[in-house]
């Protein structure tokens, strides 16, 4: 799976997904994606192209191993065409994230 991942981001392959969200409802989007191979994963990648990002205000966050966001921000600063990105993102552990609710919770409320 892992290297079916690499693969996927090296090819620069863009999976298909089932659905895709329409944003046009919301002015705020909270961000969350895990880091794989120091960025994002390529069906995140797929799902933020078809996105309008006019005028959103994007809060990030990602769950890792330990290396944060990676070259993430820089990637979504492309994808996210028009939009604005919070400075103010933030970084959970993968294997904390069950006992992170209330670090969640906090740093989603003082984002805003
Ligand atoms: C394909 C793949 C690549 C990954 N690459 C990284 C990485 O480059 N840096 C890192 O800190 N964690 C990496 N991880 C760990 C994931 O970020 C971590 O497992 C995830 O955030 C936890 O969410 P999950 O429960 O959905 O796996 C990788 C995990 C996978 C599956």
């Amino acid at each position: 799976m892992i290297y079916e991942a690499k693969e996927e981001l090296e090819q620069g392959i863009r999976p298909e997904l089932k659905a895709y969200p329409d944003l046009s409802p919301y002015d705020t989007v909270f961000l969350g994606f895990p880091n794989w191979w120091n960025t994002l994963p390529m069906p995140v990648v797929s799902c933020l192209e078809r996105c309008d990002w006019h005028g959103k205000w994007v809060l990030p966050f990602v769950t890792s191993g330990g290396g944060g966001f990676g070259d993430g921000i820089q990637a979504l600063q492309k994808l996210c065409n028009g939009a604005v990105l919070s400075e103010n993102g933030s970084a959970f552990l993968g294997h904390q994230v069950e006992t992170s609710r209330e670090a969640i919770m906090t740093w989603a409320k003082a984002a805003l």
